[in-house]
């Protein structure tokens, strides 16, 4: 059993989740109240070390009123993450998902600090295991908030069960600046997730779309 998970983005029209130079301020208002939305109603919300260094993120539900902030989930095999990281601060509790390649010291700090380290891979996360662990602490529902890379890894793992998109009328362009889905990429089209589409919106400037995916 795992939880349910949503992978939600704001991208350009040429699907970039920031610029080549990591200017990630894609969402308009009422985009970034639809997000809040969704994050008020899950149990978790998950990113990658990635995003945490780049944008520093509190992750929390401050764009509309909320009765409780949702668990904060950083992937992170290496506990890159610096302490003073807002994720961190004490708006909600915080779980990071970590190797056995982790320093035991910086675990130790961390947890000393009310955070909540789980181990699990070798090298890298290992993510269908996370869910498992995740769901088994009673975590049902996750909101996947990127970057790239993680996205890549939890698609790969099929683990991810509902797609919603905020596409912004703007085109970045770069072959290096992060896209929705990085990693290495499915070989075929035949490998490749397949989506069911169940609505789409007009929202400020750009629309939304929301899928299924497909198994
Ligand atoms: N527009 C949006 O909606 C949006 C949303 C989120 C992020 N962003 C942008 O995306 C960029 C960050 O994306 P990113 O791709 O660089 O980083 P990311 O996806 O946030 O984090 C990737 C990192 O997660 C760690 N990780 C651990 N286990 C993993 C696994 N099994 N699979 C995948 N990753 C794993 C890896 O670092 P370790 O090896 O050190 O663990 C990996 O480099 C930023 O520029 C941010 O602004 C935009």
């Amino acid at each position: 059993m795992k939880p349910y998970v949503i992978s939600n983005v704001g991208m350009s029209l040429d699907g970039k989740l920031a610029t080549v130079t990591g200017d990630s301020r894609i969402s308009c208002e009422e985009d970034l109240i639809r997000v809040h939305k969704i994050r008020a109603k899950v149990d978790a919300i998950m990113v990658g070390i990635g995003t945490v260094l780049k944008d520093d993120p509190r992750l929390t539900v401050h764009k509309i009123k909320a009765d409780k902030n949702p668990i904060r989930i950083v992937v992170d095999s290496k506990l890159r993450i610096p302490l003073n990281a807002r994720v961190l601060n004490n708006e909600a509790k915080t779980i990071i998902a970590t190797t056995e390649k982790a320093d035991k010291e910086k675990m130790k700090l961390l947890k000393e600090r009310g955070v909540e380290v789980i181990v699990c891979g070798r090298d890298k996360v290992d993510l269908k295991e996370l869910m498992k662990i995740l769901y088994n602490k009673g975590i049902r529902s996750i909101l996947l908030e990127g970057g790239g890379t993680l996205n890549w890894g939890m698609f790969k793992e099929g683990l991810v069960d509902e797609v919603s998109v905020y596409i912004a009328p703007m085109i970045f362009g770069g072959k290096d600046a992060v896209s929705y889905v990085d990693g290495e990429g499915f070989k075929t089209v035949e490998e490749a997730v397949k989506l069911k589409l169940k609505k789409f919106y007009r929202l400020g400037e750009g629309i939304v779309l929301e899928y299924v995916v497909l198994r």
